[in-house]
């Protein structure tokens, strides 16, 4: 497995990752609503997701973009937000990752962290913060076997999860 820039290979696999997170209700990690994905999708937001990992976006942190892929099989996200704004630090973290819900339990996520901490240190990061939704107990377990350390725990409301608690731990790399 690799991660991988964007680009138009894997749109249609991207598409069944999110059209999966979707049916699950997965709360936890929104991604791109799948019925605005159509032919024009990747062209049309390419400059949008250049100038978000420029942090030239009005508000908000600058954020890298990975795909996990494996071979043709497309496998997950992963975003690396490279600076600690009140956002970052109170409600999504440095991190955000997923796996398509399909292959779940079978290392992919674990993979996917283990690449983009290097990808953060690379980038010149000492550590970064996890933000986990409590009832999140597969993140939490994956995040706490890669050495994350439990800072606290703070409510949190955000319009996917609601009102939550929120524990927030950190990697050092
Ligand atoms: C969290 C997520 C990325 C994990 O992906 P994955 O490919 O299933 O991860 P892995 O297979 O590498 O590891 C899952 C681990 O969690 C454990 N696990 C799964 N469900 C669990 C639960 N309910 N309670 C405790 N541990 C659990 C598995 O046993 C496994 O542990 P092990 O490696 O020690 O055997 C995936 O569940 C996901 O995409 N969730 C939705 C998005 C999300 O929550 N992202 C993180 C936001 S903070």
């Amino acid at each position: 497995m690799q991660l991988i820039k964007r680009c138009p290979e894997y749109v249609s696999g991207y598409k069944e990752f999110c059209q999966e997170l979707y049916d699950h209700n997965i709360v936890y990690f929104r991604p791109t609503r799948p019925e605005s994905i159509d032919e024009d999708w990747f062209s049309r937001t390419k400059e949008w997701y250049e100038k978000k990992e420029l942090g030239l976006i009005e508000g908000q942190s600058p954020s890298l973009h990975y795909w996990a892929v494996d071979g043709d099989k497309f496998i997950g996200e992963f975003q690396l937000r490279t600076e600690f704004t009140e956002k970052v630090l109170t409600d999504i973290g440095s991190i955000g990752y997923g796996v398509k819900v399909s292959q779940w339990g079978k290392g992919y996520g674990t993979e996917i962290l283990h690449l983009g901490l290097a990808i953060a240190k690379a980038q010149g990061m000492e550590k970064v913060l996890f933000t986990i939704n409590e009832k999140n107990a597969a993140s939490i377990h994956v995040c706490e076997k890669l050495g994350g350390r439990l800072e606290d725990t703070i409510d949190a409301y955000n319009e996917a999860e609601g009102q939550h608690r929120l524990r927030r731990y950190w990697i050092t790399l």
